[in-house]
């Protein structure tokens, strides 16, 4: 998946598997997913675990959604129950305007949802054109398995048996088959999990690409905050089976920040007084010193401080408060605990 020039223009030309009138009557219904109040308990031996505790999500279509957590939170029981692989114990899901209950109409809707699980079990001894050529008569697909393969960047490894590929590689392996079938609604549970930054970079295009293409949606988890922060229209933060926050990133960061991080740095020696409770120092390892202030108004403070202290301020930035701030915020039992 290494970036090329020009992928998202390639925007690959498949030919479409709907034809346009069953085509045109799901695109006049605005839902990719929809459920009712989500409950799901595990019996572990004695143990009761409740993975989700009532959640109620609606995603449109072309709508690409993060679901963030920390581990154990519920995500993969949440996305395994949305692609219809787990039952929940309550409550309903309705998928591209079917019901995933219902077994006969998701058959058809079926070919077009791409999934990548967290833990894909790929065979080990097929090679990953023979892979894929499988799952595109699976899908009964048009889609080009050499293209898809050149999309990924998997194309040198064609002829290789997928379990000889790097965790990386195989990775890329799941994307290519969420691909195969052309879809309109794709789950992809961390599926950049082991990616390299520049294979990182090329799904993203690959899925803004497909969303231009189809209109398709994507409910991706993932634990990396700035790829969420960059590529979600809208993310949910879960906590222990149930959504504590939802919106779109740069949103919900305003909503739960009211400050800001001023950062400087100066000699160490330097006394720095400020009416700023939250007045951190570190002591750098050449002897100068890094102050990280936070505060509301960030530049009026940087004003009255370069008043008072002038040049001894040097290396002055502000900093935005981010998605993982936020994440830490809003879970911070999460730092001992593993659900
Ligand atoms: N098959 C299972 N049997 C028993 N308990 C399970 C099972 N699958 C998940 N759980 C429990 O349900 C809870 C939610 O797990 P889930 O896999 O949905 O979390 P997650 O948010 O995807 O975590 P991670 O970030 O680690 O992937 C956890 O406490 C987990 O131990
Ligand atoms: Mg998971």
């Amino acid at each position: 998946m290494t970036p090329r020039t020009g992928l998202s223009t390639l925007a690959y030309s498949a030919p479409h598997i709907q034809d346009s009138e069953s085509l045109a009557a799901t695109e006049n219904r605005p839902f990719a997913i929809k459920t009712s109040n989500l409950f799901k308990t595990y019996r572990n031996g004695g143990k009761v675990v409740d993975a989700l505790g009532g959640v109620e999500l609606a995603v449109e279509r072309g709508e690409f959604i993060g679901v963030l957590g920390p581990n154990g939170a519920g995500k993969t029981s949440l996305i395994e129950i949305l692609e219809g692989i787990r039952q929940p114990d309550q409550g309903e899901v309705e998928v591209l305007g079917t019901k995933v209950q219902d077994q006969k109409a998701m058959q058809k809707v079926r070919a077009r949802i791409g999934i990548a699980l967290q833990h894909s079990v790929l065979p080990p001894l097929t090679t990953v054109a023979e892979l894929l050529s499988f799952q595109r008569g699976l899908y009964d697909s048009k889609v080009d398995p050499e293209m898809i393969m050149d999309l990924v960047g998997l194309s040198d490894q064609r002829a290789k048996r997928v379990g000889g590929l790097s965790g990386g590689q195989q990775q890329r392996v799941a994307i290519a088959m969420a691909l195969m079938g052309d879809p309109d609604l794709m789950f992809l549970d961390e599926p950049t999990s082991q990616l390299d930054p520049h294979a990182r970079l090329a799904l993203w295009e690959i899925l803004y690409a497909q969303r231009n293409r189809r209109n398709t949606s994507v409910l991706i988890t993932t634990h990396q905050m700035e790829e969420a922060q960059r590529i979600c229209d809208r993310v949910l933060i879960i906590d222990k089976g149930k959504i504590i926050a939802e919106g779109a990133p740069n949103d919900l960061i305003r909503r739960h920040f009211r400050h800001r991080r001023v950062y400087f740095v100066t000699a160490g020696d330097v006394q720095i007084e400020t009416s700023q409770s939250d007045h951190q120092v570190i002591q750098l390892r050449d002897g100068r010193a890094q102050h990280q202030i936070l505060s509301s108004a960030p530049l009026e403070m940087l004003a009255e401080m370069s008043a008072r202290y002038g040049d001894k301020l040097t290396e002055v930035s502000i900093a935005e408060p981010t998605l993982e701030d936020l994440f830490l915020k809003l879970t911070p039992h999460a730092a001992r605990r593993v659900q």
